[in-house]
């Protein structure tokens, strides 16, 4: 073989590897076909492709940890609600669950069905800044103060979330919760679009968990009383097409456990 085709070939792999295509026509290069230098070089950039290739693999792991730890954080943080009040720790496991069910309906991206699946574990948590007397209050009777408490909750929730930068555009839909379309919700009152689809689809989940769960004041209603009410306050509280596919999602696939 001519020395200069060696070379030649060897700097088009080069390049290749340069822009990070990887093949094994390196290894071809130091076999015995080629000139000396050819030869060297290619040994050269050969182990500095498998040096690469180990950082690589390297890096991939600690990914996978940061990404362990961050849901071990988000689920330890959930639980830290659990300690409070055990109704609302298994509502944001539900709550999650469906909007998760909600978010893969209507074909979100798997990153952002992930966003909506930890906001819904997560969309209480400034609950867990309530007084003892509203966790432990059954009556349907409400005080103006505690009332203003009650509201305060997705504020809350976002003041302790916001340092979680991982939480991305999640800290808004646990903020946006209580919003409702007409501009009556808390605690911004936005309106229609300015919510969040993320914050849309968590209202829907959260108000169909509520209606359908068993309180000890109250006895949960059927998917169907549920379903009725939900038709009722879509477009005014909720978004309707949001409600209709979650109707659709529940009569294919049943309720959370
Ligand atoms: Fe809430």
């Amino acid at each position: 073989m001519m020395q200069s085709e060696g070379r030649d070939r060897l700097l088009r792999v080069i390049k290749e590897i340069a822009a990070g295509n990887y093949s094994n026509e390196i290894i071809e290069l130091t076999g015995p076909g080629y000139d000396p230098e050819v030869r060297e070089l290619a040994e050269a950039v050969g182990m500095m492709m498998v040096k690469i290739e180990a950082r690589e693999f390297h890096l991939e792991q600690l990914n996978e940890q940061i990404r362990n730890d961050t849901l071990n954080t988000v689920t330890a943080v959930a639980h830290a609600l659990g300690a409070r009040d055990t109704y609302t720790e298994g509502h944001g496991e539900r709550v999650s669950i469906y909007a998760e069910r909600l978010a893969q309906r209507i074909g979100l991206d798997e990153h952002e069905v992930e966003r909506i699946r930890i906001a819904g574990m997560l969309h209480d948590i400034g609950k867990i800044g309530f007084s003892d007397l509203i966790f432990s209050n059954e009556d349907t009777d409400i005080s103006k103060d505690m009332l203003l408490e009650i509201r305060s909750h997705p504020q809350w929730g976002y003041d302790i979330l916001r340092n979680l930068t991982f939480l991305g555009p999640a800290l808004e839909y646990v903020y946006a919760h209580h919003e409702r379309l007409d501009g009556n919700g808390y605690p911004r009152g936005l309106c229609e679009d300015q919510i969040p689809l993320g914050a849309r689809i968590l209202a829907v989940a959260d108000c169909f968990d509520a209606m359908t769960t068993d309180r000890s004041y109250q006895k949960g209603k059927t998917p169907q009383e549920a379903f009725a009410i939900l038709g009722k306050i879509a477009g005014s509280a909720l978004d309707p097409d949001i409600v209709d596919a979650f109707f659709d999602e529940i009569e294919d696939n049943g309720m959370a456990e």
